[in-house]
């Protein structure tokens, strides 16, 4: 069999999405040589455009000069057409036919990428499966769909549409984007757990007191609002993101590093999580600070809206290994920093026969996702001199230093080449998505329902000071004498 002759189909191609982030790590994965000389990108939406009327829509958000640009564009082309109609899918579906003719004995592998809102999945996905299904019979050949959040509003919503998409493709086919499963520090975290001896033994409620998952971001929504206003951080960050990096944390050593191995450890210990309790909660939404709009300021927010913008929520893992730790996942827009991080603190030393508290001078294990890539472990160590006295410093892995010059790749690109590659591990499988929602749906309701508080944060501060009491009921200990070396602040 020859190569693979590859055809990406990019539906919404004259949206945003697919100019900010499809088609760019598609440019990458090109420029690297990650695919096939035979690939084509074919563009779909509804917007009448020509070829070069795409191109130039696209190249201010491609690298390199224009020749790079060129290089890649010259792969692309476009058809336009409805999402409700059979004439645009019939011209897709004939683009599709006459490219993979010309390549008779080279298996065709189809990647549908959706970069659409989900309300239209249904129906686009019903589309390409009546019109656009037809194969080439060459051995190897394949259809893949792409599709990313938000999967739905709540349990209920959300099983309808994995339904409705589950009964034109089934699980194999379907490749759900988590971005954060294609974050190289989610991806180490899964290496970490389970390729070190010396944490196997101290990875339980023994040894752990809590563990802290932390997402801030530093600015609003910035006119994003119409879309955030509906579903909130806690759906927007925390039921995803947030959950997928808990569940690395957590889970149990699969068989194998075969996807469905693994995500059937994630599965088995998000089914462990009870639904979250009312008073495990804190919510918030920043207020103007600063200079800057508070949330409902954004013109596209509506100015009485309850939505939370920051929320801290504990989670509890009802099993063996997990039973009483405290796993707090915390969110929030318009904080003081930028960052996203796992931080695993140990429980005190017992019989501690130095000087100082113990309780303040806890283990801790720091996983940076971002920015600037790092591992590091806060222990107890002997100051140097001629007194035995101790200081907490760290082991140290930051990546810049580590791997100077090494360019760590974006979510997008990887997942992309994992799907061409027929690589699940890094996508959710119906069940995960649907054990995630379960775990916040009684929460979000009585959210919408408008029965919790809504603490108020300036913008640009660490959120609701409510969540740090949450915290501190989560057992954790604020080392305050100590800082990473070069931690940004926060
Ligand atoms: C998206 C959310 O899924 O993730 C955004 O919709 C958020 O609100 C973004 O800003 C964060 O992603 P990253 O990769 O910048 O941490």
């Amino acid at each position: 069999a020859g190569e693979l002759c590859l055809t990406v189909v990019v539906l919404g191609a004259s949206g945003d999405l697919a100019s900010k982030k499809t088609y760019p790590a598609l440019q990458f994965l090109f420029q690297k040589g990650f695919l096939t000389r035979n690939t084509k990108v074919i563009g779909y939406a509804r917007s009448p455009l020509t070829d070069e009327q795409l191109h130039a829509k696209l190249r201010p958000r491609l690298e390199g000069g224009a020749a790079e640009a060129d290089a890649f564009l010259k792969r692309c082309t476009y058809v336009a057409g409805a999402y409700d109609g059979p004439e645009g899918w019939k011209a897709l579906a004939a683009a599709l036919a006459a490219r993979e003719a010309r390549h008779p004995a080279c298996p065709c592998g189809r990647l549908y990428y959706l970069a659409l809102p989900p309300s239209v999945y249904p129906q686009v996905c019903s589309g390409l499966k009546t019109y656009c299904d037809a194969l080439p019979s060459t051995e190897g050949s394949w259809i893949r769909v792409i599709v990313e959040k938000p999967f739905g509003k709540d349990l209920g919503s959300s099983e309808e549409l994995a339904a409705t998409l589950g009964a034109l493709y089934p699980e194999n086919q379907l490749y759900r984007i988590d971005h954060y499963l294609g974050k190289e520090m989610a991806q180490n975290l899964f290496v970490m757990r389970f390729a070190n001896m010396f944490l196997a033994p101290l990875w339980n409620r023994e040894c752990v007191s809590n563990v802290q998952i932390t997402f801030k971001e530093d600015f609003g929504t910035q006119g994003r609002g119409g879309y955030f206003d509906t579903f909130g951080i806690i759906r927007d960050v925390v039921q995803n993101h947030l959950v997928q990096l808990l569940a690395f944390v957590a889970m149990e050593k699969p068989l194998s590093i075969h996807p469905d191995d693994i995500r059937d450890e994630k599965v088995k210990v998000l089914r462990c999580i009870k639904p979250v309790q009312e008073h495990n909660v804190v919510l918030g939404q920043y207020s103007a600070a600063g200079g800057q709009p508070g949330y409902t300021e954004d013109p596209t927010v509506p100015d009485d809206s309850r939505t939370p913008t920051f929320a801290a929520v504990t989670l509890y893992i009802d099993n063996d290994r997990w039973a009483g730790v405290p796993f707090v996942l915390k969110a929030g827009k318009a904080l003081n920093d930028k960052k996203a991080e796992i931080r695993v603190q140990m429980r005190a030393t017992p019989h501690y026969i130095f000087p100082g508290q113990p309780e303040a001078t806890r283990n801790e294990l720091v996983v940076r996702l971002q920015p600037d890539e790092a591992i590091y472990l806060k222990m107890i160590v002997k100051k140097p001199g001629l007194e035995i006295d101790t200081a907490i410093s760290e082991l140290d892995l930051d990546y810049s230093k580590r791997y100077p010059g090494v360019a760590i790749p974006d979510a997008y690109p990887r997942l992309i080449l994992d799907a061409i590659r027929g690589d699940q591990q890094h996508f959710v499988r119906r069940d995960e998505l649907r054990a995630a929602w379960a775990i916040f749906t009684p929460l979000l309701h009585a959210v919408d329902a408008g029965r919790l508080p809504l603490h108020p944060y300036p913008y640009g501060s660490r959120g609701p000071e409510e969540a740090d009491e949450l915290l501190a009921r989560a057992g954790f200990v604020k080392n305050l004498d100590y800082r990473w070396h070069d931690a940004p602040a926060g």
